[in-house]
């Protein structure tokens, strides 16, 4: 029997790792997902057995009341609300993360075991507030700006020195709990502490970097009770996490350091003096550009998620493509709110992933575009972050969607996007906007088209 555990739980690890390959590209990450949950309940079950538990009335109702309410969650989220969810899901991990090393602790433990358990309470319990403000601030149920104050460096530090004096206690007097209960309750300060100074524009880098934090605490957490697959399911959860992480911050040209410790763009002002007009197209004009296109570029951003107009998008890359146009998306590593949150918008919608091309792929082939089409996108197609040195968001790699022959942007107003500084892209000769919700625009074009 013991053996067929162990052989199971290499069988899940198998199975954690080939789903996050999966994962990696849109057109298999659906059976990514399948495999790894596949892999998740083996483990269970194997743990399960693992643990000689034969009550399992109990665990059964947990599984059902977890089931019903994360399944419920899923179904009822907002597409755009995606990241608050995430933020909940990695704040529940460090939880459990933190009682399970709690309930690992048995009179006469060894060291090493007591050193996970603190470990596994310290991350999971930061982990655990940490998200909870992240979700707060996300969900602008508290106040989304960076929480500054004078002094703050020292109770960080005095808090930082209390945690490792209380592990340091419990770990020499194991039996005394008071040290314990002060790990418990400076963790969870120290999660509220860490992300407070952060504003609610950093929260997706900051709750990815969490969800690395969450398999960190799960791994300390398997060190704790002995269990490999727990170890193993963390470090890949740890790991990813922070790859990323590294991956977001490259993608806005800035480092963790900077994200953790400074309010965004706080260094630099926005000096930006944009010289140009604007000039407003309607879509009936609009068309007669596209019917005459024959490469058109469709630069999606978070307007789009929004405006919820991935549906229309692809239907009018469809008449497009009808009237004989070869049509590309260009998807910004950081366009939208969350990781991949064009590619899950337009595999919703059924645009195939052959037209979907990454920043890196499109860029060289942006002057032959005869028409770039930008969608409730505005940061990531700012061509400050090229020309202006003194921009907030100078270096930032974006879509050089200027380059096009033509521009058409759809966005509401003139309101700048995320970073919140102006775009010298909609004064440009060749820019015509086309104002309006995303999918009513889109929706008037392709009323012209039929
Ligand atoms: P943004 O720069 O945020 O611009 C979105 C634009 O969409 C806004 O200017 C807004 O203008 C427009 N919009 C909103 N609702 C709309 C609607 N219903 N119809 C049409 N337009 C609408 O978006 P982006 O270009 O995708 O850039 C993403 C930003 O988020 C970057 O700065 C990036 O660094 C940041 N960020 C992203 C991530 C990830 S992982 N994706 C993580 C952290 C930070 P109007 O109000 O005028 O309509």
């Amino acid at each position: 029997m013991d053996n067929l555990i162990q052989y199971s739980y290499v069988v899940a690890a198998a199975l954690f790792i080939f789903g996050l390959k999966q994962l990696g590209s849109p057109a298999t990450a659906r059976r990514g997902n399948m495999v790894s949950a596949l892999g998740m309940l083996l483990a269970v079950i194997a743990a399960l057995l693992d643990q000689g538990i034969v009550e399992f009335q109990w665990i059964a109702l947990g599984i059902a009341i977890g089931a019903v309410i994360g399944a419920a969650a899923a179904r009822l989220v907002q597409m755009t609300a995606m990241p608050e969810m995430v933020a909940l899901f990695n704040g529940f991990g460090g939880m459990a993360s933190l009682l399970v090393g709690w309930a690992a602790l048995v009179p006469g433990s060894a060291t090493f075991t007591l050193v996970t358990i603190v470990l596994s309470i310290l991350i999971g319990g930061v982990t655990f507030t940490g998200s909870m403000i992240a979700y707060g601030k996300l969900s602008e149920r508290i106040g989304s700006g960076a929480v500054l104050f004078s002094g703050q460096q020292v109770v960080n530090s005095l808090i930082v020195l209390g945690i490792l004096a209380g592990a340091v206690m419990f770990c020499l007097q194991p039996e005394n709990h008071t040290w314990l209960y002060l790990v418990v309750i400076l963790s969870l300060v120290f999660g509220v502490m860490v992300v407070i100074p952060i504003g609610g524009a950093d929260m997706p880098v900051v709750i990815s970097l969490l969800n690395s934090y969450s398999g960190l605490a799960a791994c300390a957490a398997g060190f704790a009770v002995n269990n490999n697959i727990l170890i193993v399911a963390g470090a890949l959860v740890g790991a990813s996490g922070i790859i990323l992480t590294q991956i977001m911050c490259k993608a806005m040209n800035r480092s963790l350091a900077n994200v953790l410790f400074s309010g965004f763009g706080s260094g630099k002002v926005e000096t930006t003096v944009v010289e140009g007009e604007i000039k407003p197209i309607v879509a009936e004009d609009a068309y007669y550009i596209l019917e005459a296109a024959t490469n058109i570029a469709i630069i999606p951003g978070y307007g789009m998620a929004v405006a919820q107009a991935q549906h229309v998008v692809k239907e009018l890359a469809q008449l497009l493509e009808k009237n004989g146009a070869e049509v590309s998306f260009g998807i910004h590593p950081v366009a939208g709110r969350m990781p991949g949150h064009m590619n899950v918008l337009l595999a919703e919608a059924d645009v195939p992933y052959d037209q979907l091309l990454e920043m890196d792929d499109i860029n060289p082939r942006m002057e032959n575009m005869d028409v770039a089409i930008v969608i409730g996108a505005n940061d990531v197609v700012n061509p400050a972050a090229r020309e202006i040195e003194s921009s907030p968001i100078y270096g930032m790699p974006v879509i050089n969607v200027d380059k096009a022959r033509t521009v058409f942007v759809l966005k509401r107003s003139m309101a700048s996007g995320f970073a919140g500084i102006e775009n010298p892209l909609f004064y440009k000769d060749n820019t015509r906007m086309l104002f309006g919700d995303a999918k009513e625009s889109i929706g008037n074009l392709i009323r012209e088209f039929s």
